[in-house]
């Protein structure tokens, strides 16, 4: 339990150096930001996505010829894993206005909305409602609600974090809506964490200018995916059905997209689904472990959204940036890859060498963080190692109680507080040890600003699952905010959409097109398409 000797030898290092870091902070002192140019030769050196090995290029579907992410191609390049001679399409087993695929932040918002504009919801999702990577977000959730801040500051902060390649009507509508977002979330009863005078507490972020996180201490995420579940349980008009995920999308004879086949996952059996409009709110990929790096991820993380919408004929967009966050924790063993919140270096933690150094401002936006992360492990010899073998750098955490008063760890950062406690680690009185983990899925479908398919009329997207609102790289806090933003929006579409629409026939023939271009090309695959549920067999090291 606790650091080892050798371990805490090594931290006398950092120890001796806090006190004047400390110092030179509360002077308003810090390490330089980078500009451009060093970002971007930084991220071309050490960034995962610059490997020789990283990304290949996909070749079946509407992305043929794309460079895509390596494990993700693999699961594009198989046949997909849904047995048709077992389906039966002229009967339907569930009839619905708005199908909502994915039980997770985004999900549920777009239910609560949906449900709102008189839609009678059917929400199926492969584990248990609120399973989700919403639940595992601790630091918070941008929005520029004070006086010195503005949706144009925090749409130019977005961009700029993005390296100026997300869409901008997409980043338009996030930044516009996150007041109303914060707003909404509060009167539904989440648990902001609010001064004395009842006005919610906001702090930096990487990337970020102003102070716009707003918290529910470090446990944003399962708090904003408390409010969310309870107000889409609490609608009479929203059916929830768990552990039946969707396997493939099912089209009509129109081109419209007509509801899904889903799985029952204890009977194996398939059940159709008819909806007059089909949200996808299925979430990330983290599970896919590239590079086979450790992740933040959930469970049910892999990525089945992308692989459905992908056989229907949707474009997918910037699947070759993937997001590693910073800090994951590499000590102790049995938490390796579990997210440390950025929310820690936001109270002004400090990255810490081997040495005792810093070696960054310690709010680069994320891929630029990990990559000087990695510098510092594999280039530069300064990383601590592990006695299972890893290695990571120091984050100060003790510094933070020194900048802002006794006991503020243990009030802003409870969670973390405890989870390291449980393994005999005081964070308030000891430095964590980090190294990046697999963060977040930076793109993913394309979709238009009211969270409609580019290509497909009846679909909509939501989530981690839609691509094009974060560009290259996401800013902390953005990801809460786009689960409401888009939530909101495609509940609210697809449900004044389901009035007017006239479904025709059913049909997979696009499933069956893909097999077949697919055998054509030799593809066999290597995985399951979609995966649903992650297999470790064999792979835990
Ligand atoms: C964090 O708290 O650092 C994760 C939340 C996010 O990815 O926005």
């Amino acid at each position: 339990m606790g650091y080892t000797p050798e371990m805490l030898e090594m931290i006398k290092k950092v120890e001796a150096t806090r006190a004047a870091r400390v110092e030179k902070k509360a002077r308003g002192e810090e390490f330089a930001a980078m500009g451009i140019d060093e970002r971007n030769e930084l991220k071309k050196k050490f960034h995962p996505d610059y490997k020789s090995d990283a990304l290949r290029k996909v070749k079946i579907g509407p992305n043929a010829g794309d460079e895509m992410v390596n494990k993700f191609v693999d699961v594009l390049e198989t046949p997909s894993s849904l047995e048709l001679d077992k389906v039966d399409l002229n009967k339907v087993d569930y009839e619905t206005d708005v199908l909502i695929i994915g039980g997770g932040g985004a999900g549920c918002a777009a239910a609560i909305m949906a449900a709102e504009e008189g839609a009678n919801v059917l929400l199926m999702t492969k584990l248990r409602l609120g399973d989700a990577n919403t639940m595992m977000a601790e630091g918070g959730i941008q929005a520029a609600v004070r006086a010195k801040d503005s949706p144009r500051t925090h749409f130019l902060d977005t961009i700029g974090g993005g390296h100026f390649k997300n869409e901008p009507e997409l980043v338009r509508a996030l930044v516009f809506d996150a007041p109303v977002v914060i707003d909404w979330l509060d009167r539904l009863g989440t648990m902001f964490t609010k001064n004395e005078k009842g006005v919610m507490m906001t702090i930096h972020g990487g990337g970020t200018s102003k102070k716009r996180m707003h918290s529910a201490a470090d446990m944003s995420g399962a708090e904003i995916m408390r409010t969310l579940r309870d107000a889409a349980r609490g609608k009479p008009n929203v059916t929830v059905v768990e552990f039946e995920p969707a396997v493939e999308l099912i089209l009509d004879d129109k081109g419209q997209c007509f509801g899904a086949v889903v799985k029952n996952l204890e009977t194996n059996q398939y059940k159709v689904v008819r909806a007059k409009a089909t949200i996808v709110s299925t979430g990330g990929s983290g599970r896919l472990h590239y590079q086979d790096f450790d992740t933040t991820n959930h469970y049910g993380a892999t990525g089945d959204g992308l692989v459905m919408a992908y056989h229907a004929g949707c474009k997918l967009c910037f699947m070759h940036p993937v997001q590693y966050h910073p800090t994951g924790v590499v000590y102790p063993a049995q938490n390796i890859g579990l997210l440390i919140t950025e929310k820690v270096r936001g109270l002004g933690a400090q990255p810490i060498n081997a040495e005792g150094e810093q070696f960054v401002f310690p709010k680069e936006p994320r891929d630029i963080e990990s990559s000087a992360f990695i510098r510092e492990c594999h280039d530069r010899g300064k990383g601590v190692p592990t006695p299972t073998g890893r290695v990571g750098v120091w984050l100060d955490s003790p510094m933070i109680d020194m900048l802002h008063g006794e006991g503020t760890v243990r009030r802003e950062l409870p969670a973390k507080f405890r989870q390291f406690m449980n393994h005999g680690i005081d964070i308030s009185r000891l430095p964590m040890l980090v190294y990046p983990t697999l963060h977040y899925q930076n793109g993913g479908v394309e979709m238009e600003s009211d969270a409609h398919s580019k290509q497909i009329p009846n679909l909509y997207f939501a989530g981690e699952v839609a691509g094009g609102i974060h560009g290259e790289n996401r800013l902390m806090g953005n990801s809460l905010l786009d689960i409401n933003v888009f939530g909101r929006r495609a509940g609210g579409s697809a449900a004044k959409a389901s009035r007017s629409v006239e479904l025709g026939s059913p049909s997979l023939t696009h499933v069956v097109e893909y097999n077949r271009e697919a055998g054509k090309k030799g593809l066999t695959g290597r995985v399951a398409a979609p995966i649903l549920l992650p297999d470790y067999v064999g792979k835990i090291k």
